[in-house]
């Protein structure tokens, strides 16, 4: 008998496919980078390497697998396939939430799939918040993660019908923060950041990296709001800020803490654009998951290689050798954006 949890990450996946929509906006048409006629550098000097937490944790490659999949015989067959193609392409990848775990210890060989196909890759372990620094622990251990990541995600546990409703989470994160046995990444789910949040994190929390994680992606207002006996929550579809507005919102603390980008990252100009805005890292779901399932591992493979060679191509026409290049690089804004800016009374 598969338990109503499996049954939910199963239908995550489905759900992620049904409603994956390419049209969906991230906000990154918004943003132009200006041509230099002469960038004075070869392809070769480009350097693609990222760090985070302090030169802590180097990745050869400044965007990764995002956390999705994990719980069920299903979703680990997807988790295995994901670390094998992380692990040809060199980048790194993310768990889903391996909250599950803590409570049906049958589901973690879904899970340590993921290290024991990629027992060199940098993996990161990933859980709800709400839970403790013990189950940190055991998350990070049950794949010998690299790092973790703690999910925040008010609007989807409201939206989902057997949800969380208590959200008192602020001395558990501090304590994660604090103590656990990796450097700890807090992310949203694709609802994106405001300033008070990143700010909170930052001052109150302690967090070192933050994942704003915005809207224009994997929709999961759209999909926990399909799950629901009567549907009745489609006013919600728009919830939150795109992720180039969650990064606008984290201008002023870019240099307290790694900014990390995800949400409706589609090409290899969304994650130059996404440094551009102060991202050590950028982090890719549903593009990837749906490559998977249509297409299969192959092709998911040649899609990141093509990534991989895109980035290079931009960075050389920027004339950008590092990722630090990259985050100095001006952007040119639309109006909207001029208009969001100045609503939000961001510096
Ligand atoms: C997710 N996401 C997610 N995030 C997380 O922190 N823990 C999790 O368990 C999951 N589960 C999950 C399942 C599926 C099927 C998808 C597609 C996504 C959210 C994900 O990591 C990311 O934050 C958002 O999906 C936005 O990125 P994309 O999908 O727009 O690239």
């Amino acid at each position: 008998m598969i338990s109503r949890h499996s049954h939910r990450k199963n239908e995550h996946v489905s759900l992620a496919k049904k409603f994956f929509q390419e049209s969906a906006s991230a906000g990154f048409e918004q943003l132009r980078f200006i041509h230099h006629g002469l960038p004075e550098i070869t392809v070769k000097e480009v350097d693609p390497t990222t760090t985070l937490f302090n030169n802590q944790l180097q990745m050869q490659w400044p965007f990764y697998i995002e956390a999705m999949t994990g719980g069920s015989n299903e979703t680990g067959k997807l988790n295995q396939q994901l670390a094998q193609i992380a692990h040809q392409t060199g980048v790194a990848m993310a768990s889903g939430s391996e909250s599950i775990a803590l409570k049906d210890p049958s589901t973690a060989n879904s899970f340590t799939v993921i290290r024991d196909a990629n027992p060199t890759g940098i993996v990161f372990a990933n859980m709800g918040a709400g839970h403790s620094l013990a189950d940190a622990k055991q998350v990070v251990s049950l794949i010998d993660a690299n790092a973790l990541e703690v999910h925040i995600n008010v609007a989807q546990e409201m939206i989902m019908p057997e949800g969380d409703r208590e959200f008192n989470w602020i001395a558990e994160l501090t304590d994660i923060v604090s103590h656990a046995p990796v450097p700890v990444i807090i992310k949203e789910v694709g609802f994106g950041m405001d300033q008070a949040t990143i700010k909170q994190l930052v001052q109150s929390v302690g967090a070192k990296a933050i994942n704003i994680s915005g809207r224009g992606g994997t929709n999961f207002a759209t999909i926990e709001n399909f799950r629901r006996k009567h549907k009745d929550l489609d006013y919600l579809a728009d919830w939150g800020q795109t992720t180039v507005e969650s990064l606008l919102e984290a201008q002023a603390f870019k240099t307290d803490v790694d900014l990390i980008a995800s949400g409706g990252i589609k090409t290899p100009l969304d994650i130059a654009k996404a440094i551009a805005l102060g991202a050590n890292a950028v982090g890719i779901a549903g593009t990837i998951l749906n490559q998977l399932i249509q297409n299969g591992p192959e092709k998911t493979i040649e899609m990141i290689k093509d990534w991989q060679t895109g980035l290079i191509t931009i960075m050389t026409m920027l004339g950008c050798r590092t990722i630090q290049d990259l985050q100095n690089e001006k952007l040119l804004l639309s109006p909207e954006l001029i208009n969001y800016i100045q609503q939000r009374r961001i510096k």
